[in-house]
């Protein structure tokens, strides 16, 4: 699997990913999955907002029960690592291929799901395709989500064969969905420092992204006196360094990775600066608090310079709490295999967080020796994989084939 999924929309340049939703890289992971289903005999449906399940039907069902589902996303950050996301669709696969060769039968369907936009990297907002399965975002807003070219996610959808009037929450798919189980690389090293291949969430902080805009006013860099000058840049820079001593005060992260500069002239005062601020923390007081007092400095020192200054919440995930009796369930399977796994939170947001508000949900990690992520040196070795099909088919086993 990996063989065919690891070169498609990968970066000569950079060996990063670039798999944004709705583009011919993402499109083409959609294919890999659909023929990966098919040669599996599994039956294939892209859902109402663009999300990809393939079902396996049990012979044999056990009467009155529900469906159990596994899987994550396909799509990147710009210039992402290849385990984030694939490694939770691929091991999901593994998983049913383990279950096969064992002869173990599922008496619920098993669902395998790539959930689509799970990075925003595309529209902005984290996780879309999931929170619009369960009306976390409403259909109107997502419709109206651009990505950097102005392209509405409703212009993408359409683009890609989908229909943006039918978007919007699945109460009956969610009704059925007895557990949902994500796989997923470790985005830390938690891992790695106890010495453990697998780990099983426990909570995943509250997070999310607000993009601020400092409007300013362009003018000559050799000829415009200092005093004279609204430069946008120069409130967007107090932000980022204010952001990072807010960060350690309050004992939770802040992160601008993301800005653009309008014109970009170098021989020129920018007209605008538009700068994301990732924001995380421990509990949803500290998130609050971190997000007003960078704001708070953004605008301060705005005034100060001239230059107008805009916020917006472009996505917001509160604090998770994972199902405490799946999780139960999950740490038995994984007894009976002989791991211990250790039980962790993380600060990294996940389907499964936005699924965990409608259905009981748990997440698997694979260790990562380096804790790097996000990143093109993102990476978990192969037998530490291994080991997370083998967790994973021990869940489905217990959740789905007794
Ligand atoms: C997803 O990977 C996120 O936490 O940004
Ligand atoms: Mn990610
Ligand atoms: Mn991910």
């Amino acid at each position: 699997m990996w063989r065919s999924l690891l070169p498609v929309g990968r970066s000569d340049r950079t060996g990063g990913y670039r798999r944004f939703s709705f583009t011919p890289a993402d499109i083409e992971c959609r294919d890999w999955f659909r023929l990966e289903a098919a040669h599996r005999g599994l039956r294939v449906e892209t859902d109402r907002n663009g999300n990809l399940w393939a079902w396996w039907d049990p012979e044999r069902p056990a009467a009155g029960t529900g469906v159990v589902v596994t899987g994550s996303h396909l799509d990147s950050v710009p210039d992402g690592g290849a385990f984030d996301g694939p490694l939770g669709v691929v091991s999901a696969f593994a998983a049913t291929d383990l279950l096969v060769k064992a002869r173990v039968a599922p008496v619920r369907p098993i669902g395998v799901v790539a959930f689509a936009e799970e990075e925003g990297a595309r529209f902005g907002m984290a996780c879309l395709g999931s929170r619009l399965l369960t009306g976390a975002v409403t259909a109107e807003n997502a419709r109206a989500l651009t990505d950097a070219d102005g392209v509405t996610f409703a212009e993408a959808m359409a683009a890609a064969g989908l229909d943006p009037e039918a978007i919007g929450p699945d109460p009956d798919l969610l009704s059925r969905i007895e557990a949902f189980v994500e796989l997923h690389v470790e985005q830390g090293s938690a891992l790695a420092g106890m010495d453990a291949a697998v780990g099983v969430a426990e909570s995943i902080w509250p997070h999310g992204r607000w993009r601020i805009d400092f409007a300013g006013r362009a003018d000559h860099a050799g000829t415009t006196k200092l005093t004279d000058r609204r430069d946008p840049m120069l409130p967007y820079a107090a932000t980022v360094l204010a952001a990072r001593t807010v960060a350690t005060e309050v004992g939770s992260l802040a992160t601008f990775g993301r800005v653009a500069a309008q014109p970009g002239a170098a021989n020129a005062i920018s007209s605008a600066v538009s700068a994301w601020l990732d924001a995380r923390a421990p509990d949803e007081e500290r998130l609050k608090e971190l997000v007003s007092q960078v704001t708070a400095v953004a605008e301060l020192s705005g005034t100060s310079h001239g230059v107008t200054v805009t916020s917006r919440c472009e996505s917001l995930t509160p604090a998770v709490e994972f199902d405490l009796d799946l999780r139960d369930r999950v740490v038995a399977a994984l007894a009976e295999q002989g791991i211990d796994p250790p039980v962790l939170p993380t600060g990294a947001g996940h389907d499964a967080g936005v699924l965990a508000a409608a259905v009981p949900a748990a997440m698997l990690f694979v260790r990562n020796r380096t804790g790097v992520s996000h990143s093109p040196a993102e990476h978990a070795e192969p037998e530490d994989c291994e080991a997370g099909v083998i967790a994973l088919a021990a869940v489905l086993e217990e959740l789905a084939c007794r």
